[in-house]
């Protein structure tokens, strides 16, 4: 048996399997309310047999969407609209996660495929953003609202009542979004909050928000689900938040209750910088997002917390997924644009892996499929 098909139990809920499907924003909500693409490209996951579907960054309020077309969790409608996509995912015996997010300043944008730029001031889907302080992300997004210390109690209070509701809708795991620019990790980067208060200033100051965040939602959810939390575990620019800082959250999002660290980066000064070296310095873009560019994150967490990490970022060869897990630079892959690819890539993986050579994993719905399959194998033997 490898490694990446050894179930693994985090608190109370067991995953039968170390591939997760990283949270993929599909810009295709109405008001925030999945729809019936969001059901077809989950699910699609867990006919593919992925231990744990992550479903997008999915805003705890309206104004914390990236474009008017994302995911939500602010009303009970929203529950209900992602109820049968969870229980399809749990029925499949995969588990169904969920990543909360607030995308602050980088908020109001349109979707990658109508050009991803902020929306103009003018446009009647736009909104104002907020952020710890009023500094746009770059030249052509607007300056944000500086959110007031009881804008931000608000704001926690708000994230515990998503990560409520989500339990209600079926998840089974959640995950906080603190990467990519986003709300949290504007908090957390000298880039980006340039407060004087308690919430700005020295790292512990500007990791108390995200802190707060996730002291919430584990009160909020009880002692039994998994907490996941994403960082951009670099900034990747000069002056920016660094992996050493990376350890020191990590050490204090222990405390308030994370299992799980999802290890992503960049993405402070708009599109997301990945370009960088083992050691974090920039590469060009001609070099950049080589296969599992970001594993060394996770490494380092791995290695110097009692946090379990979680690796993203070109994981897309079977074998190359097994030896991270395998050799502990991480417990868990995520696969992002590769499983978009290949939705069933668990089931090859684990039939290339020796995992599976019966085709048991397969749904037994596509069995006819899977004998004609080895029929052919044998054939060609
Ligand atoms: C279409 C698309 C949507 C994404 N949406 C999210 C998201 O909702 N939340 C997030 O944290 N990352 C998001 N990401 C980043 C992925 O989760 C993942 O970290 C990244 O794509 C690297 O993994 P990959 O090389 O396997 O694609 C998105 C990436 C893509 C390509």
């Amino acid at each position: 048996m490898s490694t990446l098909f050894t179930p693994m139990t985090i608190r109370g809920v067991t995953l039968p399997n170390r591939v997760v499907v990283s949270p993929l924003c599909m810009y295709s909500a109405i008001e925030g309310l999945a729809q019936p693409w969001h059901f077809a490209h989950l699910s699609t996951f867990a006919r593919g047999k992925s231990g744990l579907v992550f479903a997008e960054a999915t805003a705890v309020e309206a104004i914390g969407r990236i474009t008017p077309q994302c995911l939500g969790i602010w009303s009970d409608e929203h529950v209900e609209a992602l109820q049968p996509i969870t229980e399809f995912i749990n029925d499949m015996g995969c588990v169904a996660g969920i990543q909360l997010a607030h995308a602050g300043r980088k908020a109001s944008t349109a979707a990658p495929f109508n050009g991803g730029q902020p929306l103009s001031k003018d446009d009647p889907n736009a909104w104002i953003t907020v952020a710890p302080s009023a500094a746009p992300v770059a030249g052509n997004f607007p300056t944000p609202h500086e959110l007031s210390v009881d804008d931000i109690k608000q704001l926690v209070s708000t994230f515990a009542s998503a990560a409520k509701r989500s339990i209600e809708a079926g998840f089974k795991v959640i995950e906080v979004h603190g990467a990519h620019g986003y709300l949290l990790h504007s908090f957390l980067s000298p880039l980006s909050n340039f407060r004087t208060d308690e919430y700005g200033g020295n790292i512990q100051n500007r990791m108390r928000f995200p802190l707060e965040v996730v002291t919430a939602v584990r009160e909020a959810v009880g002692e039994s689900v998994p907490l996941f939390f994403r960082i951009s575990a670099i900034d990747g620019l000069d002056g920016g938040w660094s992996m050493d800082d990376s350890i020191t959250l990590s050490n204090a999002l222990e405390k308030c209750g994370i299992d799980v660290i999802d290890c992503s980066s960049g993405g402070i000064g708009g599109a997301p910088r990945f370009r960088i070296d083992d050691e974090g310095k920039p590469l060009t873009k001609s070099s950049a997002r080589t296969p599992g560019f970001q594993v060394p994150f996770a490494d380092r967490i791995q290695k110097e917390t009692n946090l379990k990490a979680m690796a993203v970022g070109v994981i897309i060869d079977p074998h190359q997924a097994e030896e991270i897990v395998s050799s502990g630079k991480a417990e868990l892959v995520a696969l992002g644009r590769e499983i978009m690819h290949d939705p069933f890539w668990p089931l090859r993986a684990a039939l290339e892996l020796g995992d599976d050579p019966d085709y048991d994993l397969w749904p037994h719905q596509y069995k006819w499929a899977v004998d004609r399959r080895a029929q052919i194998a044998k054939l060609n033997e």
